[in-house]
């Protein structure tokens, strides 16, 4: 599918984004190990999250639909995950893949699972080794490090400390979840702090956690109970709308409910920084009893004249999602943004540091690729063009938004993959614009 967007001066009202993707494949996931029910309101309904509902089902948990978003997980429990019948197809989603692997490791039988050609091609010794290390057999393409990947579990795991060369949520809660069925702790210990959604949700669940700064431990023994859980809007899908409200001329915004969790609001951080006007009204969340909350909030924001910003370092695992989107803020921006210490882009969905920098060049921003990162000097209108979205959602819905601010009509192509994460981002976006301005081609 093809997208064609017209530049817009105006943008206005309020919207919702749809339910958080992290914390929703987490929502599905525990609650199928966990006894009892989970009841999940605002579950993310992308491919993503119902590949995760797709495999839990495989694995023997029970998922009802009562409506959208609206979702009851009957628990398999700690031990009565059943051997699947087939491959498990992870589609895109390297966080059902990734976390999926740890819950696997630890149960005794074989599953194969795999993804679709992208998520084929993404890293997976990352989380395969570190299981090996305890015990797992994990066997497959590239000496076992790329998807078709078949899994022979262990029961018990060992204990280990492991040091993770990479700051990865999803590395972190495969091996905190492994960690369920190990004879003793299990440590992660990461190079910088990555979202802790699975260190909130799991306490809410029961689980012995103990947590210092960029390290966390979960004592097994402990069965995880089914929590009712209440899903914030995904900041990662706000973001597009945090920016195109930021640059387009006259824009006036509200993003209700958005999750703002200080591990996943870099985004939040920057664009204030480079003079965003942006105002936040904290709303409360919270999961289970003496899980802490979830903390979420209405961001309002007008257009701003946007500077140039420096990104990098530990800030980098907050805002990883939003790179791209980042970069068409910058390519708006007066004088320019280096962003750096961001080389995991290249193993996403696509290399998003190749896929931005060559389409929004295309539309004539001033962008350099980096080793590590970008760098962008704005200030210059950009240009309509036809662009391609590397099959990848955010770079898709990055380039609509730039196509907002260019001086003729662009078409993004490749666009079907916006369904991964936000299936109504171009209704929503044309709400806002109160014309559609973003219309797919036939
Ligand atoms: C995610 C963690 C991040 C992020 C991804 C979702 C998660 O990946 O990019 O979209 O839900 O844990 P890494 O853990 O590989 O950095």
């Amino acid at each position: 599918m093809r997208i064609r967007v017209t530049p817009v001066s105006r943008l206005d009202g309020r919207v919702e984004v749809p339910g958080d993707k992290s914390i929703s494949h987490r929502a599905a996931l525990f609650g199928a190990l966990a006894r009892g029910r989970t009841e999940i309101s605002g579950f993310l309904e992308g491919d993503d999250c119902l590949n995760t509902l797709k495999v839990i089902r495989l694995l023997g948990a029970e998922v009802t639909r009562k409506g959208p978003g609206h979702y009851l997980v009957d628990g398999a429990g700690p031990c009565g995950l059943n051997e699947p019948e087939d491959i498990l197809d992870c589609g895109n989603s390297g966080t059902t893949a990734r976390l999926l692997l740890g819950v696997l490791a630890g149960q005794p039988f074989w599953s194969v699972l795999t993804g679709d050609e992208s998520l084929r091609g993404r890293p997976m010794g990352r989380v395969a080794e570190p299981l090996r290390l305890m015990g797992a057999t994990v066997v497959g393409r590239d000496g076992g490090k790329r998807l078709p990947l078949a899994v022979g579990g262990a029961r018990p795991l060992k204990a280990i400390t492991y040091r993770s060369p990479v700051a990865s949520a999803q590395v972190k809660t495969a091996l905190l979840l492994a960690g369920l069925w190990a004879d003793g702790p299990v440590t992660v210990e990461e190079p910088a702090l990555s979202r802790d959604h699975t260190e909130r949700m799991l306490r809410g669940f029961g689980a012995r956690l103990e947590i210092e700064q960029r390290r966390v431990t979960i004592t097994p023994g402990v069965e995880l109970r089914g929590q009712p859980v209440a899903v914030p809007g995904d900041i990662s899908s706000a973001a597009f709308f945090l920016v195109a409200g930021s640059i387009v001329r006259e824009a006036r915004l509200t993003i209700g409910n958005v999750g703002v969790n200080p591990t996943r609001a870099g985004v939040l951080d920057v664009l204030g920084a480079m003079g965003a006007r942006l105002s936040l009204t904290p709303l409360g969340k919270a999961y289970g009893e003496g899980g802490p909350a979830e903390p979420a909030a209405d961001v309002t924001l007008a257009a701003a004249a946007l500077r140039a910003g420096e990104v990098g370092g530990a800030l980098i695992p907050r805002l990883i999602d939003e790179v791209p989107v980042l970069a068409v803020a910058a390519s708006a921006a007066a004088g320019v943004t280096r962003i750096r210490d961001a080389a995991e882009l290249r193993v996403k969905e696509s290399d998003r540091l190749h896929a931005i920098a060559t389409e929004l060049g295309r539309m004539g921003a001033d962008i350099v690729e980096l080793p590590d990162g970008l760098e962008i000097r704005g200030g210059k209108r950009l240009r309509g063009a036809t662009v391609q979205s590397a099959g990848d959602h955010r770079v898709a819905m990055a380039l609509i938004v730039a196509g907002l601010v260019a001086d003729a009509p662009t078409v993004v192509e490749d666009t079907g993959c916006i369904a991964t994460s936000f299936p109504g981002f171009v209704q929503a976006l044309n709400g806002l614009a109160g014309r559609p301005c973003a219309v797919p081609l036939p």
